[in-house]
């Protein structure tokens, strides 16, 4: 979700109104996937990288991630949203934890969307946090090395519980994927919009899908066809 500090210094605006804007555009997107059917949607919130900002900004988002919650928690589970967080939670004040776990066990038996939303979340600190719990797990004798296999790692990590991304979509025209999703990943395809993210709506969502559906996925391998053409 980029570009909302770039949305609003285009219109003379403090940074808080772009992601004021980019809190909409994200309740507009939940709500569209929703109706398209999409089953996963992971959204990412705030970065571990993003504790590097002013302090102002930080709790600027940190806010708009209560107020999200306390919000639109009722309306996400009226609408059968199922919520949940990725991310590391030990660095995160007690009261937005406490938010997070009343979010996701109130939503728990939720069936129709899967809004998962990656807050102070890194790629590469997750897969820190997975390699240790895995080392540890392997100096208490519950895990030998060689049972260590690319789907017993994944079940270690923050997303053990959502399938690989199928489409990853970034906004504002930066072509890199910011240490989001690295493993998970490995195999999305990438659709990269030059639209800010708080002008991010459904015509944006459905070019992002026609693109997706435009593709070829190989996974590595070949396409029969051509195989045999060639
Ligand atoms: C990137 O834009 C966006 C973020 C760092 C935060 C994204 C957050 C939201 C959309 C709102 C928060 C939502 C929840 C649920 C907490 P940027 O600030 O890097 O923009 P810029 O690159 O143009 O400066």
């Amino acid at each position: 979700m980029d570009g909302n500090g770039r949305w609003a210094k285009a219109r003379g605006l403090p940074r808080i109104a772009g992601h004021r804007a980019g809190v909409e555009a994200l309740r507009q997107t939940v709500r569209t996937a929703g109706d398209l059917g999409i089953p996963w949607l992971t959204v990412y919130a705030f970065s571990s990288e993003n504790w590097s900002r002013p302090q102002s900004e930080i709790s600027d988002l940190l806010g708009l991630l209560k107020t999200f919650i306390r919000r639109d928690l009722a309306e996400l589970h009226k609408a059968g949203v199922r919520v949940r967080m990725i991310g590391a939670r030990e660095g995160l004040a007690k009261d937005i934890r406490l938010l997070i776990e009343e979010a996701e066990s109130l939503t728990a038996d939720n069936t129709s969307l899967n809004l998962v939303i990656a807050f102070n979340y890194g790629s590469r600190d997750e897969i820190v946090r997975a390699t240790r719990s895995i080392a540890e797990a392997v100096a208490a004798g519950s895990i030998r090395p060689e049972d260590i296999t690319q789907e017993s790692f994944a079940t270690f990590l923050d997303t053990h519980f959502v399938p690989d991304p199928d489409l990853i979509i970034r906004t504002s025209g930066e072509l890199r994927l910011s240490n989001f999703l690295l493993w998970q990943g490995a195999y999305s395809e990438l659709v990269f919009l030059p639209c800010y993210w708080p002008d991010f709506g459904k015509a944006e969502l459905l070019g992002a899908i026609k693109s997706f559906e435009a593709r070829e996925r190989r996974f590595g391998g070949v396409t029969p066809a051509r195989d045999v053409a060639l």
